[in-house]
């Protein structure tokens, strides 16, 4: 005889109850062994988007999540350990330069990252556009690498919160993603269960982003710093703009060779600054004094990332791929660039092979849009916009014509739209 039943406990956040603490640890251990089916956590999933959950429902569902899995032990590591976490978005390469920044400031980072679904890419993805990279390692050598190179960007193993694994899965497919409570704790639980010291979040808002609305993300950070608190992970976010793709990379290879760019000390604007936004709050949040500006333009980031790619088999003198076909996408009318939709442009450069539809499909390396002109910009009629690219010209269409739309031209300049939006400690 089981503690509970299922549809018990659905019932009861259907019907706006508070779900007790045995409730909530027995349901989410039932179903990470099989005993609660997948259609009875579905429509839990639902009756939690429609109805919410408490702040203490939520610490408990985190602590659930938690202890279906292994905890990481980082005790071996001994340099101060500090993470960061995105909400995912279009052009998103940040962690690329800034887990080896903030290596080269003296902190360990140990980024368990994902891979892309939908139009925002994954960190793994890109990484393993480098001839040689591999993303999985053993717990040994993950604490091995972060303690000598300081900086580690690897896939989370299979015993990190297993049930966040089976659930995000689940929710994916059965429109319960957009619940603030489950992306909290899903997000959560990964980090805490990895054993970081110290996290730094950094929350999307925008057409690209899973948060549109900047009330929504406001409450999604306050809700996971929260929790991050309670855990004694010292946790701060960022709200940051995502309407507008980060930098002028949108894709795999393409955003490796932005990042490139950055360490060498140059590199878009946007891109830059979100970096070394990241990276003070990082350092700080670790206890650091270092400047990563003058450490960016050291070298020594750059030395630090070569060094984790070279841990991690890969080469990082290697030529990256690079797709074989181009599609220029031009203005038609002349003015300004008034705004450039960065859902638009994401899933134009899913369509030309960047991302995946299924999660067990491969990615193309190479293909990927450049943007050519930025918000601000003037442009003439047949001046170029995007730039696609793809290794399967049939892909060229359809991308074509989902990506037509969203450069956006008007006669009046854009009022500025800042990067950073808020910060919730
Ligand atoms: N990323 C996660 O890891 N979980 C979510 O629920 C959403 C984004």
């Amino acid at each position: 005889m089981s503690e509970f039943a299922a549809v018990d406990v659905i019932r009861a956040k259907r019907d706006g109850h508070t779900l007790s603490d045995a409730q909530i640890d027995w349901v989410v251990d039932a179903y990470t062994k099989g005993v609660v089916a997948d259609e009875q956590m579905s429509a839990l999933a639902m009756a939690i988007l429609l109805r919410g959950m408490t702040p203490a429902e939520i610490a408990r569902w985190t602590a659930a999540m938690i202890a279906s899995g292994e905890r990481l032990d980082l005790s071996a590591v001994t340099r101060p350990t500090v993470d960061k976490h995105s909400t995912g978005g279009v052009g998103d390469k940040i962690t690329l330069p800034l887990t080896p920044l903030v290596a080269a400031c003296g902190a360990a980072v140990p980024q368990l990252s994902g891979r892309g679904l939908g139009h925002t890419g994954g960190t793994l993805d890109k990484l393993e556009s480098i001839p040689g990279w591999r993303a999985g390692l053993s717990n040994d050598e993950f604490v091995r690498q972060l303690q000598d190179v300081g900086a580690v960007i690897c896939a989370a193993g299979d015993g990190l919160a297993p049930a966040d694994r089976k659930l995000y899965a689940l929710r994916d497919v059965t429109g319960t993603v957009e619940a603030i409570p489950l992306i909290a704790s899903s997000i959560m639980s990964k980090k805490i269960a990895e054993g970081t010291g110290a996290l730094v979040l950094d929350v999307k808002v925008g057409t690209g982003a899973f948060m549109k609305d900047v009330d929504m993300a406001r409450e999604l950070a306050r809700t996971m710093v929260e929790l991050g608190k309670a855990h004694q992970v010292r946790t701060v976010a960022l709200l940051t703009d995502m309407n507008t793709p980060l930098g002028l990379a949108i894709g795999n290879a393409v955003e490796v060779e932005e990042s490139l760019e950055v360490l060498a000390g140059g590199g878009p604007a946007d891109v830059v600054e979100l970096t070394l936004a990241l990276a003070r709050e990082m350092l700080a949040a670790a206890g650091l004094d270092a400047d990563p500006e003058k450490v960016l333009q050291s070298g020594a980031a750059m030395d630090s990332w070569k060094a984790m790619i070279r841990a991690q088999g890969g080469d990082p003198d290697a030529p990256l791929p690079t797709a074989r076909e181009t599609e220029v996408l031009r203005a038609t009318t002349a003015g300004v660039v008034e705004s450039i939709d960065a859902l638009e442009v994401g899933l134009a450069a899913w369509r030309l092979g960047a991302g995946r539809a299924r999660k067990e499909d491969p990615v193309s390396f190479g293909a990927g849009i450049m943007l050519k002109v930025r918000p601000g910009d003037t442009v003439a009629v047949g001046d170029p916009l995007l730039e696609l690219r793809t290794d399967e010209g049939s892909r060229i269409s359809a991308a074509l014509a989902g990506a037509d739309g969203a450069v956006r031209i008007s006669q009046n300049a854009p009022a500025p739209t800042p990067l950073l939006i808020d910060r919730i400690a």
